[in-house]
């Protein structure tokens, strides 16, 4: 995969991340995800290549722009899949809280898991912890293992998990072992990637949040050294029966980081309100800045991209 293209991609992260910016704080969550969608969308079609989107907003029927197996790009070689969040965390753009992002990763054919869209179980850690950690063993023995892994107690341990009444169980018991709990109102790719990035703080993510995200994040994971594992949790029959429809014929089966994204991998984000690894889209007279994580699975770099944007010679934005 030609390794020029991932600055080509990051500004297609950096115009979605502007648009739905720009729509911050109004409590329009439609609004601030339809801005993001249509930049991405505009912007990708310039890329030259020929990208698959294999996550992306929605079958066919419902979404009208980047659903699931929509050709996009100048239709040129190569030929690449796609897994996309124009804005992911639509609810924190809508009320101005921290953490969301806009968000792609890029795979060459069967890179990336096709994933049905669903609940899944996941675990999270950055790289100390790969290769350690189990998602069939409690959350107190992975609390151990990581401590173990990291040289610290259990009580320096600090778990991201999305604030779900689903999670109850699993905050008692965190709490129990002692550790320390960041606990997130959404955006669990950002909680993910958070565990693998130098002074965010945050050592694992535990729970469960959408399948599509998770290969988002295993993506990310995988340029950065880090462990991901996944367990589908399908809340009903026609969620089984989609997740079959997609090869999935053991709903039980641990999804290893390897089995949602593998081979050469692009990642790019970029800040939409500030997080714990980006800052957010600031705004100026002239224009705005941007903060973007760009990487390659490949060579591991891991690139951290600040960028001014100045509107006059950008009528686009
Ligand atoms: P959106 O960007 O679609 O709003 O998703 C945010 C998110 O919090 C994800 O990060 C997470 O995987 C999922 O929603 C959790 O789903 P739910 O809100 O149903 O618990």
């Amino acid at each position: 995969m030609n390794r020029n293209l991932a600055m080509e991609f990051v500004r297609v992260t950096e115009m979605a991340a502007i648009a739905s910016a720009r729509l911050m704080g109004r409590g329009d969550e439609k609004a601030a995800d339809q801005a993001a969608v249509d930049a991405m969308r505009t912007m990708l079609d310039s890329i030259d290549c020929e990208t698959t989107v294999v996550i992306g907003e929605g079958e066919r029927d419902e979404a009208p722009m980047l659903y699931i197996g929509e050709k996009i790009g100048t239709g040129r070689i190569p030929k690449l899949e796609i897994a996309l969040d124009p804005l992911e965390g639509t609810t924190i753009c809508a009320y101005g809280g921290p953490n969301s992002i806009s968000v792609m990763a890029i795979g060459e054919p069967g890179g990336l898991l096709h994933a049905p869209d669903t609940y899944m179980l996941k675990i999270a850690c950055g790289p100390e912890g790969k290769g350690k950690l189990d998602i069939r063993q409690t959350p107190t023995e992975n609390l151990k293992r990581l401590a173990d892994a990291k040289k610290c107690r259990v009580s320096d341990l600090t778990a991201i998990v999305l604030d779900r009444p689903r999670h109850k169980e699993l905050i008692d018991e965190i709490r129990l072992a002692g550790a320390r709990i960041n606990l997130i109102g959404d955006g669990d790719v950002s909680g993910a990637i958070a565990t693998a990035q130098p002074n965010t703080g945050i050592d694992i993510l535990f729970g469960i949040g959408g399948a599509p995200e998770g290969v988002i994040a295993a993506a990310a994971l995988q340029c950065l050294g880090g462990e991901f594992q996944g367990i589908l949790k399908p809340r009903n029959q026609d969620e089984i029966d989609r997740a079959k429809k997609m090869g999935v014929d053991d709903i039980t089966r641990v999804f290893k980081i390897d089995d949602l994204a593998k081979g050469n991998l692009m990642f790019c984000a970029t800040g939409v309100t500030q997080g714990n690894f980006l800052d957010g889209v600031i705004f100026k007279p002239w224009g705005c800045l941007t903060h973007s994580l760009v990487m390659r699975s490949e060579s591991g770099t891991i690139r951290h991209i600040r960028a001014e944007h100045h509107f006059d010679k950008k009528p686009r934005y």
